[in-house]
């Protein structure tokens, strides 16, 4: 078996038989899903680019469930594809060949909220959206957000390590989550499901599994520090000859009107922009957010998408836009950049009617050695999933990539996690 635009070899793991799947009703009675049509929406990703042939996906319940499953297909050598939402846009949520896909759809439970300090702990399959209505009408904010919240899971979010609209604001997960509780490979539980602010007893382990895709372990319940719910959110919406969405949140009206004010005056006045809109009320914000929000299925309409998710330092972050739309010749359509300009994250797309070969032969290694040319990273949110295994050395020295892999055999040493992601192509 070899995957048709990326070419990779099926590694020695156990095909699931018969026997498999009456052990696999006994841990998850009437919640193994065989049929075809169901599982196809599994086995394609979001960015319909990526296809595996998993014939089986467990929906379990209970972190018990997780681990029985864990446990047995560690003991039967059967390779395991954590999923939540498959809103990844990096190939790594969906199987390459026919990995067991485990989902963590039906984890959906919050577990507790405390209403002075903020914390929720909730269960990983929870959708980021639904969480946000929740702690919402408490009066706090999920701190993250992005396009994909109607479908991504928190527990996907923290194995992504998700940047997305609010981190400018709050920071990264990696310090707004307070603990995790994840199953090892073998269906060891790994409880760090603390809600402690501060808790140096060690090695702070939670780390290690936000932002390692499913490849470390899978998680099944996250506690995060949730902030205040602004009193007051302005949302700028600015142009020329760029678009940019400013939003400001505090807590109260009249100041950050006062202050938003005074920098729109200035702005205005130093002729770097030109023109704009301003919304306070609910549905107007909702709207320009939107603009922004829609970009990436707005994009992935016009043909075959090509995504680059780069750091750069911030005055050459568009540098890389102006430069391939020079060099690119058909069948390149559009050569788009967008992206988290306060974060120094670049969104480069480049799309074209269908996939094509040569295409990518001009994009790549280019984009990426353009990219460490400037010592930034070759995947500033997304990831790295299937997709972007081959340019990890871009960004990360071969003593660090050396690290990761031994950890990945420390954590999961017969490598049934999330096979074929994340890590170095293997020589
Ligand atoms: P999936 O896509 O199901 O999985 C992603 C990875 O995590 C896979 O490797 C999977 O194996 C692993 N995984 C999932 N759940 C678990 C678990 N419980 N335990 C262990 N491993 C697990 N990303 C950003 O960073 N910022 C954005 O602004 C942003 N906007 C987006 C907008 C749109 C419209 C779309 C389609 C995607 C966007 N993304 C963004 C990418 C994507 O939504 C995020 O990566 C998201 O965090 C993935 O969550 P998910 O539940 O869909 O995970
Ligand atoms: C975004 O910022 O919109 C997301 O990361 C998705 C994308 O890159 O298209
Ligand atoms: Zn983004």
């Amino acid at each position: 078996l070899t995957c048709e635009r990326y070419p990779v070899r099926r590694l020695p793991f156990s095909v699931v038989s018969e026997e498999d799947l009456a052990s696999f009703e006994r841990i998850v009675p009437g919640r193994v899903v065989t049929d075809p049509e169901e599982l196809e929406a599994s086995n394609v990703d979001w960015l319909r680019t990526m296809r595996g042939c998993s014939k089986v996906l467990l929906k379990p319940r209970t972190t018990e469930e997780v681990s029985c499953i864990l446990r047995y297909c560690h003991g039967r050598n059967l390779a395991v594809n954590p999923q939540g939402g498959n809103t990844g846009l990096v190939g790594g949520s969906v199987p390459v060949f026919d990995e067991v896909i485990l989902s963590t759809a039906l984890m959906n439970q919050v577990i507790s909220f405390h209403s002075v300090s903020g914390t929720l702990v909730c269960q990983a399959g929870c959708v980021l959206e639904e969480l946000s209505r929740y702690v919402e009408e408490r009066g706090f904010v999920v701190p993250l957000d992005l396009g994909a919240k109607g479908s991504c899971h928190i527990g996907g979010n923290l194995a992504t390590n998700a940047g997305g609209l609010r981190l400018l604001r709050y920071g990264s997960l990696r310090g707004t989550v307070l603990g995790l509780e994840a199953v090892l490979a073998d269906g060891t539980v790994l409880n760090c499901l603390t809600s402690l602010r501060k808790d140096n007893t060690g090695y702070d382990l939670k780390q290690l599994f936000i932002g390692s895709e499913g490849t470390l372990g899978v998680i099944t319940a996250v506690s995060i520090l949730c902030p205040p719910k602004p009193g007051a959110v302005n949302v700028a919406f600015l142009e020329s000859p760029f678009y940019v969405l400013v939003e400001t949140s505090g807590s109260r009206a009249e100041h950050d009107a006062e202050k938003l004010g005074g920098f729109l005056d200035q702005a205005l006045g130093s002729g770097l922009v030109t023109d704009g809109t301003l919304a306070t009320d609910q549905r107007k914000v909702k709207m320009l957010w939107a603009l922004r929000e829609r970009i990436t299925e707005a994009l992935s309409r016009d043909g075959h998408v090509y995504k680059y998710d780069v750091s750069l330092p911030l005055d050459r972050l568009y540098d890389l836009v102006t430069d391939l739309r020079a060099r690119l010749r058909p069948p390149a359509k559009h050569v788009v950049g967008y992206g988290h300009l306060g974060d120094g994250n670049l969104h480069l797309n480049v799309t074209a009617e269908a996939f094509s070969a040569p295409l990518l032969g001009d994009l790549e290694p280019y984009v990426y050695e353009w990219t460490a040319g400037q010592r930034g990273s070759v995947s500033a949110e997304h990831g790295v999933g299937f997709r972007k295994r081959g340019a990890l050395g871009y960004s990360k020295p071969p003593e660090a990539l050396q690290l990761m892999q031994q950890l990945k055999t420390l954590l999961d040493p017969k490598g049934i996690l999330n096979p074929y992601k994340t890590l170095p192509v293997q020589a």
